[in-house]
């Protein structure tokens, strides 16, 4: 979760009793704090491979997707030479180990090729104030003290081009099933209800199910057309427009509808299913992207560009296989992201041969995040109102797998209130007076 979600007013705030995770310590905490950088150009010219190296795997992230990165050896001598004869783009990330006075001097020479509006940020071995003043005062944008990472590089320029006090750029949640009719719907569904209950955090759900969405009839709404009028055309929506598509279920939830009709085409293409949910993303702090179970370039794309994924599966072959191969292609095209989640849904169901927790853990690699077991009683009747479980039946077991996935999908934890017996105060007393 970003610092500017903690902290910034309407909906981005989340009260307790859930508070955020202990930053953790791997990696991928890390790049939460880099968040998608615009369509522009990067050019950079290294003078050592560590630092081309992380410019590259910079590059390779989901984040910079957009951007249009080239690398060039050589340093500032390199970036002198070549901007003699190119434009300079939209950004120069020069590394150079030269002394201060030296290295002022080349930025000088540098300046007087630069177009006014290109950023540029220096890479350096000298961890000095004076230099990192001076650079500031001549519009460097950034300076950073050499060894650098991929996330050290991805949050520096996010940061350039998202003002995390104004900017605030909501955590996508994509959900997809292993196979058809999984219960991928109905958890996306309950967990961003969950969320929106439990946190007071805004929360939209994207229904991209066009054809056959369920979002409507799951929370007993009569919806606008919603997503496709949108999708038609990408570029013409904004703020106003979007608070028009969207259907308001409560007080923080709203569900950007599928039409459900069988009668219109839709062009459904990678560049126009982001775009949109960019501009969701843009006015909430949560967005659970609800994916139907179908394989194409705009559904590949919004799972690979989200910042979590939960994947359903049934205990069964077929899901396994599946699963298993969306984890290997999410694992090869994210590798500076955490694991997808995993949820084993319909499980424990009366005399069917499964297969087991372990062995779906043991072939994906990774932990189980929830096991939700086979009920059609709740299900069926919750979905028949109109409800979430937890609104049908709170008692029901299947609502505290849904607070888990909700709370690890938004980095919170919840804080368990301990039960004081009412002694409590009394002994607490004599313990002080021993
Ligand atoms: N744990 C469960 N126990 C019993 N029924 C369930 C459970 N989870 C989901 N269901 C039911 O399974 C049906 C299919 O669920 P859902 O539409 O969410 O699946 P899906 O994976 O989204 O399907 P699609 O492939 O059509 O998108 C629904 O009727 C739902 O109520
Ligand atoms: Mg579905």
């Amino acid at each position: 979760m970003s610092k500017s979600l903690q902290s910034s007013a309407s909906g981005f705030e989340a009260p307790s009793p859930y508070e955020l995770d202990p930053p953790r310590a791997e990696a991928p905490a890390l790049s939460d704090r880099a968040r998608p950088l615009p369509r522009i150009s990067i050019q950079a010219f290294c003078e050592t491979p560590d630092v081309a190296e992380a410019v590259h795997a910079a590059s390779e992230d989901r984040r910079l997707s957009k951007t249009h990165v080239t690398i060039q050896m050589g340093g500032t001598a390199a970036a002198v030479a070549h901007y003699q004869e190119s434009p300079t783009p939209n950004l120069i990330i020069l590394e150079t180990h030269a002394p201060h006075a030296s290295l002022v001097a080349e930025l000088e020479e540098l300046a007087h090729s630069c177009d006014a509006g290109t950023k540029v940020v220096i890479i350096g071995a000298a961890n000095d104030v004076v230099l990192y003043r001076d650079l500031m005062k001549r519009g460097i944008s950034e300076y950073l003290v050499a060894p650098v990472t991929a996330f050290d590089l991805m949050e520096c320029l996010s940061n350039l081009y998202n003002n995390p006090a104004s900017d605030p750029v909501g955590q996508v949640f994509a959900f997809i099933g292993a196979k058809g009719g999984v219960g991928s719907s109905t958890i996306c569904h309950n967990v961003a209800w969950t969320l929106s209950d439990a946190l007071s955090a805004d929360i939209t759900i994207a229904d991209m199910d066009l054809a056959f969405g369920t979002t409507g009839l799951d929370f007993n709404q009569d919806p606008v057309q919603g997503i496709a009028d949108a999708l038609q055309n990408p570029d013409r929506l904004d703020e106003v427009l979007l608070d028009r598509l969207l259907t308001t279920c409560s007080k923080h939830l709203s569900i950007f509808a599928a039409p459900v009709v069988l009668d219109r085409d839709y062009e459904m293409t990678p560049e126009g299913c982001e775009a949109v949910i960019d501009v969701v993303r843009q006015n909430v702090p949560f967005v659970a992207v609800d994916l139907p179970h179908t394989w194409a370039p705009w559904t590949k794309r919004l799972l690979l560009q989200a910042d979590e994924i939960v994947i359903t599966a049934m205990p069964d072959l077929a899901n396994l296989r599946n699963a298993k191969n969306i984890v290997d292609l999410v694992r090869a095209a994210r590798k500076n992201d955490t694991a997808p989640h995993l949820v084993l849904n319909m499980a424990n169901m009366q005399k069917r041969p499964e297969i087991t927790q372990k062995e779906f853990e043991g072939a994906l690699g990774l932990e189980t995040l929830a096991v939700i077991d086979f009920d059609c009683e709740n299900f069926g009747q919750a979905a028949n109102n109109g409800q979430m479980i937890e609104e049908f039946n709170a008692k029901a077991k299947s609502t505290q797998a849904f607070r888990d996935i909700a709370m690890a999908l938004a980095h919170r934890k919840e804080i368990k209130v301990e039960k004081r017996s009412p002694l409590a105060p009394i002994l607490d007393k004599l313990k002080r007076m021993r």
